[in-house]
């Protein structure tokens, strides 16, 4: 059952520990469906307030969009249509949109194909009820057939209609109010939630709840905002109740917050502060959102690194190190787990952690390590790193970590996010709002923390030097201005990219640190170009990739100073020799691997290991010029979403 959380929402970035150490038994059993949803009710009209929520939340699933409206005369209207939210606002042009209430729906489909009737909100067979759903109800076909036993008839393939129906049913039948029906129903149901529901000739109430699936209420002056997620809602209020799995929140405009169990129980209403600008939810002026977040790196990595390294010292501190000094100190063995561009990072923290604290580092897939039996000792660190903090695989990951008795700490953006609810302890990555699904400042910034932590755990474990910690922890003070200079490079990375953006295939080489740097940028360009593209450590080219390589096959291949730079650079010569093309990322100066490359980006050189967080920013934009020349939908690329939580 849902515990309370003690959470520090570090709205003063100038303390100086701005971690997490909490531990709760709070954490999703499992998750399931992406999809965003969005609710108001209050004073304002309903509608501009669902439709700016819902382009906020189109992260999490842009294949179809919907909302439900309650006039004030008592009548229930749902839009719903195909397509994205700009495409629901042409669509709504001429509708009747009055309403003080409503909610709305952004979708990533998993239960039937995106298109109109699988669009949420999802009336009832009466119409009196509508719904909208985030999660997949696992019993629906045993509830579907039994509502249509009596009578039910249904006009999408998804779950989410057969719980509206539920719903409706258990109303009619019982005579009971809406939250009670809720209620009943949801007893009913196995699987992952986080629903709304309005209903006719109630214009005041929106009853909702969550199992697995994030949802908070914004608490403004006579006004809530229900959201997937705090940031979309955040210009309104910064007053946020994280609702708990198995709960249901009664929204009235007319009455205080009330949210009850499951079981019937009242749950105390706790209000967070969360403060966060509207700015970092804006481009700014950029075309992309994802320009705009590889622009902010310098500003982010300030951030991150902010109240944790003294200036005067260069001691580093990261409190939810400090609270946990033995466990870290007497660790066997770390395990680091996350998915996508986390997981490149954790790559490169386990570099960091192997090198400064010489504690065994493994690096797992969570989808991997969730479902393979894995041994977990009680005297291990489980590591869970996740922009989002709800993918679903690390969160599974988590949680069987926690059963197994690890100690569970969380490297996360998402403040209050389930990750880092999960965790015992951990280190936010402050880089505020990542909108752009290809994450950029974020991997930049789990690099950052990951260098942070090495050095604060390689320090109480008498691993590393004083001048090897004091010569790392100066350069991190000294990053932010390391990626201002590399951010100049930009204009000739966007010439390059003219020249590659008919490229087919692409090789991405890099040695130590920096051959997840490699596997990252070829990511990148995978995600939001479409290009295949292979990162690869550059000394495995001879056993296998090198048969690929011709005058149509680019390789971008780092080569910074450091101690494999000269078999790098004789790996570039092999390529050169087989008519590859090269783009060699070089040090500023190096002739070496110049005379050798048919294009070189110089960049500054700072301490080896921090040398990824200061490449991946040309990679970055390389992906980010080529998608843009191909015309590719840079923020929203096919196929992806931003959080994801299905399996
Ligand atoms: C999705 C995103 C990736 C991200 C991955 C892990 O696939 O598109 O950009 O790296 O999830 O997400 P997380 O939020 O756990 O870091």
């Amino acid at each position: 059952m849902f515990k309370s959380f003690e959470w520090s929402y570090h709205t003063d970035r100038h303390q100086y520990y701005n971690d997490f150490s909490t531990r709760n038994d709070l954490y999703a059993k499992k998750q399931n469906n992406m999809c965003g949803i969005v609710g108001y009710v209050g004073r304002r009209d309903a509608c501009p307030i669902l439709i700016k929520g819902l382009h906020r939340l189109e992260y999490r699933g842009y294949d179809s969009a919907g909302v439900a409206l309650v006039n004030p005369d008592g009548r229930l209207n749902v839009f719903k249509c195909k397509g994205k939210v700009s495409d629901l606002e042409h669509f709504l042009d001429g509708k009747d949109l009055g309403g003080n209430i409503g909610i709305a729906h952004t979708r990533w489909a998993t239960h039937g194909v995106p298109n109109d009737a699988n669009a949420h909100p999802h009336y009832s067979e009466s119409e009196n009820i509508a719904l909208i759903h985030n999660g997949i109800i696992e019993n629906y076909r045993v509830l579907k057939d039994a509502l249509e036993q009596n009578g039910y008839t249904f006009r999408s393939s998804t779950d989410s209609e057969v719980l509206v129906n539920l719903i409706e049913y258990v109303r009619a039948t019982s005579g009971c109010s809406l939250p009670e029906a809720v209620r009943q129903a949801l007893r009913q149901v196995i699987g992952a939630y986080a629903i709304a529901v309005v209903e006719k000739g109630n214009h005041d109430r929106i009853v909702a709840a969550r199992q697995s699936s994030p949802m908070v209420v914004g608490v403004g002056d006579g006004e809530f905002f229900l959201s997937s997620d705090a940031a979309s809602i955040i210009e309104y209020t910064e007053d946020f109740v994280y609702v708990g799995d198995g709960e249901i929140a009664v929204i009235d405009r007319n009455a205080p917050l009330k949210i009850v169990t499951l079981d019937n129980h009242d749950a105390k209403i706790d209000i967070k502060k969360l403060q966060l600008s509207i700015s970092q939810l804006e481009k700014g002026g950029y075309p992309h959102f994802m320009l705009k977040e590889i622009y902010e790196q310098p500003r982010t990595i300030v951030d991150c690194i902010r109240g944790r390294i003294n200036p005067d010292t260069c001691e580093v501190k990261l409190s939810g190190v400090i609270d946990h000094r033995d466990r870290f100190v007497n660790a066997r063995r770390i395990i680091f787990v996350a998915c996508g561009t986390s997981w490149h990072a954790s790559l490169i923290g386990e570099h960091l952690v192997e090198s400064i604290c010489r504690i065994p580092v493994e690096v797992e897939y969570a989808s991997e390590f969730r479902y393979r039996n894995p041994i977990i000792r009680e005297d291990d660190i489980v590591v869970a790193v996740s922009q989002s903090g709800e993918t679903a695989d690390t969160l599974a990951a988590v949680e069987l970590a926690r059963k197994a008795g690890a100690f569970v700490f969380g490297i996360c953006n998402v403040v209050g996010s389930s990750i880092a609810r999960a965790t015992d302890s951990g280190a936010y990555i402050h880089v505020g709002p990542e909108i752009g699904v290809a994450s950029t400042k974020a991997f930049t910034g789990q690099v950052t923390v990951m260098a942070m932590l090495a050095l604060a755990v390689g320090r109480e474990r008498g691993t590393v030097t004083e001048a090897y910690y004091n010569e790392v922890s100066a350069a991190l003070l000294h990053l932010p201005e390391t990626m201002e200079e590399v951010l100049k490079v930009a204009p000739q990375v966007a010439d390059l990219a003219k020249i590659f953006t008919y490229a087919h295939n692409f090789i991405y080489l890099g040695r130590g640190y920096n051959y997840p740097t490699a596997l990252e940028g070829a990511l990148k360009l995978k995600e939001i170009s479409y290009i295949h593209a292979e990162g690869y450590p550059a000394a495995e080219m001879k056993h296998g990739p090198i048969a690929l390589i011709d005058a149509e096959m680019p390789t971008v291949a780092i080569a910074t100073p450091d101690h494999t730079y000269e078999k790098t650079a004789s790996n570039i010569e092999e390529i050169k020799a087989r008519g590859g093309k090269i783009i060699a990322v070089i040090a500023r100066g190096d002739e070496q691997v110049r005379r050798s490359a048919d294009f070189v980006i110089e960049v500054p050189v700072i301490a080896e290991c921090l040398m990824p967080i200061v490449v991946s920013v040309p990679l970055q934009l390389l992906a980010y010029y080529i998608a843009v020349y191909k015309g590719r939908n840079v923020d929203q690329p096919r196929n992806l979403a931003k959080s994801v939580t299905v399996e």
